[in-house]
C-alpha cells in the first residue's frame, strides 16, 4: 500500500515537475528599450537565438591585400566598377565574392575560365552591377546602413541567389462570384502567416503607397483611409517585424502608433530602411530583369527582389551589427570614373543620323565631339526639310535620378546648339528614351551620348 502511495507520489512530482519544466524551458529574456511603464520592451528565446547563432556570424575576413602596385584597371581588360583597387586587392576582392556567393560553384559561376575579361555570363554582368549597388548602399545610405554597412554576404549569405526575395504577384483574372480578393484570403506567409493582405511589397518596397493611415481625431472626420488600406500596413509592419526579430514596440509606442515623439530611434531607421528598399528594387534590381534568363525571373517576368529580410534575416541588425564592410575598400567607395582623359568614341555624323559623347559628369561637348555638332548643324541648314529627333543617354555609373537630369542636358545641349545656329523650333524635337541609361553597370563612354536622327 505505502509502496503504492509513494509511487504515485513520486509519479505525480515527476509529471508535475516535467510540466513546470515545460513552462519554463528556458526562461524567455525580456528587456526595457524604452520609457518604464510604456511596455518598450524586447522579448527573446535564448533557445531560438541559439539555434539561428550560425546564421547570424559574420565570416573572417582576411587582411588586406598592398594598395600599392599597379591598379586593376591597368592590368586587367573588361574592369569597370572595381578598377582603382591594386592588383593584389582586386584578386582578394574576387576570392571574397567567390566565398559570399557561390563557394560551391566557385570563380566559374561567373567568370569563362578561358578568358576571364569575357561578359558572357549574365552572373558578371549581374555581378557588375551588384558590386554598384552594395558601393551605393555603404555611400549613400548611411542614414539605414551607418557604419556597419552591406557586403554581398548580408543578403548572399553563401548562396547565388539570397533565402529571401519576392516577385510581384501574378493578378489573378477575377472570377465571376469571387471578384478581386484584394491581395487576401490567402495564408499569407509573408505577413507572419496571417491572413492580411499577402503582397505588401509592391505597394511599398516598390512603388510609394502611403503607409500612414491613422486618423487625428477620435472619430473619422477627414481621415480618406480605408480599412483595406489598414490591413496593408499591418501587413507591411508584420512583415517588418518578423524581418528584424521583433515586436511593434522595437519601433512604435502603442500608445498611439501613429506619434514619432515617443517612439524609439528604430522607427526612423526603418523609415529611410523602406526608401532604401525601394531604390535597390527599382534603381538596381529591376533593371537586371532582362539580364537574367527566364527561369530567374517571376511569373510576370519580373527580377527577384529585395525586403526588409533579405538583408536582416531574423535580426534587429543584419549579422547583429558585425562591421564587415570596412575591410572591402571596394565596397565602400563609388567606382572611380574611367581614368581622367579616356578617350571617347569619334562622333558618327551621316546623313541620317549623328551621335555625340560626353565626358563624364558633362553635358557640353568638346573637340573632336564638337565638331560632329557642328557637322550636324552643317547637315540641317543643307536639308531644310528635315527634322532633327533628339534623345539623351547616360552611363550606369552613379545615382539614377541625377542620371536621368544629366541624359536631358545633354540634350539640351544639342537642341540649343541647333537653335541657336538658326534652325527653325519645330524642326527641333525632343524624343526621351524609355530608358535613357545606356548600359548595365559602370563607367562606359559609349554610353555617355546624345543620338540624332535627321529625316
Ligand atoms: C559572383 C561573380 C564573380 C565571381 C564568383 C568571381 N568573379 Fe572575377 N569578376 C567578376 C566581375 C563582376 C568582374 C568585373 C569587375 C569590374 O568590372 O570592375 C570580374 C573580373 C575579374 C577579373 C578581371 C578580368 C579582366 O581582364 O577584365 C579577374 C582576373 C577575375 N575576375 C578573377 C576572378 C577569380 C580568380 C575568381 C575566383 C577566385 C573570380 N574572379 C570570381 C565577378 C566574379
Ligand atoms: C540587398 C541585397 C543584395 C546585396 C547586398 C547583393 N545582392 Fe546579389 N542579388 C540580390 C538579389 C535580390 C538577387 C536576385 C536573385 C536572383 O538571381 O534571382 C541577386 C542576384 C545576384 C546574382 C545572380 C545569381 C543567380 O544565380 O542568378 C549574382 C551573381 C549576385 N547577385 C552577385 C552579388 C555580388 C557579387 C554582390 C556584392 C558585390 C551582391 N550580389 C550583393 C541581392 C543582393
Ligand atoms: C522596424 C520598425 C517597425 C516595426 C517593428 C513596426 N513598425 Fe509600424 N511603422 C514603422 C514606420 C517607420 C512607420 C511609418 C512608415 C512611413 O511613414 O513610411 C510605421 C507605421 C505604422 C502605422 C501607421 C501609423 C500612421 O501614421 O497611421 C501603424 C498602424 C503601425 N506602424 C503599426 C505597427 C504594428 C501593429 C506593428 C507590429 C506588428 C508595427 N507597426 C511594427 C516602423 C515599424
Ligand atoms: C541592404 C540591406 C538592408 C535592407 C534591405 C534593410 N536593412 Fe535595416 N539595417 C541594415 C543594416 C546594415 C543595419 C545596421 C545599421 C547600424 O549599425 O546602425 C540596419 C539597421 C536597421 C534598424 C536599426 C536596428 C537597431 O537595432 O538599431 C532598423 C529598425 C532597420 N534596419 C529596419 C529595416 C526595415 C524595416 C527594412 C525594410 C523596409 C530594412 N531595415 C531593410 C541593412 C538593411
Amino acid at each position: 500500500m505505502t509502496n503504492l502511495r509513494s509511487f504515485a507520489a513520486a509519479a505525480c512530482g515527476l509529471a508535475a515537475a516535467f510540466l513546470l519544466a515545460g513552462c519554463e524551458r528556458p526562461p524567455v529574456e525580456s528587456t526595457q528599450t524604452g520609457y518604464r511603464g510604456t511596455g518598450i520592451v524586447q522579448v527573446v528565446n535564448p533557445r531560438i537565438a541559439a539555434a539561428n547563432a550560425a546564421l547570424h556570424a559574420a565570416p573572417a575576413t582576411t587582411p588586406a591585400a598592398p594598395a600599392e602596385g599597379p591598379k586593376a584597371r591597368d592590368v586587367y581588360q573588361n574592369v569597370k566598377v572595381l578598377g582603382d583597387l591594386s592588383v593584389a586587392e582586386f584578386s582578394r576582392h574576387m576570392v571574397a565574392i567567390t566565398e559570399w556567393v557561390s563557394p560551391q560553384e566557385g570563380c566559374n559561376y561567373c567568370h569563362n575560365p578561358a578568358n576571364l575579361a569575357d561578359d558572357s555570363k549574365y552572373t558578371k554582368v549581374v555581378s557588375r552591377r551588384m558590386i554598384e549597388m552594395t558601393q551605393h548602399l555603404n555611400v549613400n545610405w548611411k542614414d539605414h546602413v551607418a557604419n556597419t554597412g552591406v557586403t554581398c554576404y548580408t543578403c548572399h549569405r553563401g548562396q547565388p541567389v539570397p533565402s529571401n526575395v519576392w516577385f510581384n504577384p501574378v493578378v489573378e483574372t477575377p472570377r465571376i462570384f469571387i471578384g478581386d480578393d484584394a491581395g487576401q484570403n490567402k495564408v499569407a506567409t509573408q505577413a507572419g502567416l496571417s491572413s492580411l493582405p499577402y503582397d505588401p511589397f509592391t505597394p511599398y518596397l516598390e512603388q510609394e503607397a502611403p503607409i500612414r493611415v491613422g486618423g487625428p481625431t477620435a472619430l473619422p472626420t477627414g481621415n480618406r483611409a480605408s480599412t483595406k488600406q489598414a490591413e496593408f500596413t499591418y501587413s507591411l509592419m508584420i512583415h517588418m517585424s518578423s524581418a528584424l526579430g521583433v515586436n511593434c514596440t522595437f519601433c512604435h509606442n502603442t500608445r498611439n502608433f501613429a506619434t514619432w515623439e515617443d517612439a524609439p530611434p528604430q522607427r526612423l531607421s526603418a523609415y529611410h530602411g523602406i526608401r532604401m528598399a525601394r531604390d535597390v528594387n527599382n534603381a538596381y534590381i529591376e533593371p537586371l530583369a532582362p539580364v537574367f534568363p527566364a527561369h530567374r525571373l517571376g511569373a510576370g517576368g519580373d527580377a527577384a527582389k529585395a525586403n526588409c529580410a533579405t538583408c536582416h534575416q531574423g535580426a534587429n541588425k543584419p549579422l547583429f551589427g558585425a562591421q564587415m564592410a570596412k575591410d572591402y575598400s571596394g565596397l565602400t567607395a563609388l567606382a572611380q570614373a574611367l581614368a581622367a582623359g579616356s578617350t571617347l568614341p569619334p562622333p558618327l555624323a551621316e546623313a541620317m543620323r549623328s551621335v555625340m559623347y560626353f565626358d563624364t559628369g558633362s553635358a557640353t561637348l568638346h573637340g573632336e565631339q564638337a565638331k560632329g555638332l557642328a557637322q550636324l548643324i552643317a547637315t540641317m541648314t543643307a536639308t531644310p526639310a528635315a527634322t532633327a529627333t533628339i534623345s539623351g543617354y547616360h552611363s550606369a555609373s552613379g545615382e539614377l535620378a541625377a542620371n536621368q537630369e544629366l541624359a536631358k542636358q545633354r540634350a539640351f545641349t544639342v537642341r540649343d546648339a541647333l537653335l541657336a545656329a538658326g534652325i527653325a523650333e519645330q524642326r527641333v524635337v525632343l524624343d526621351k528614351p524609355l530608358q535613357t541609361e545606356a548600359n548595365i553597370a559602370g563607367e562606359d563612354p559609349v554610353a555617355r551620348r546624345v543620338e540624332v536622327t535627321v529625316k
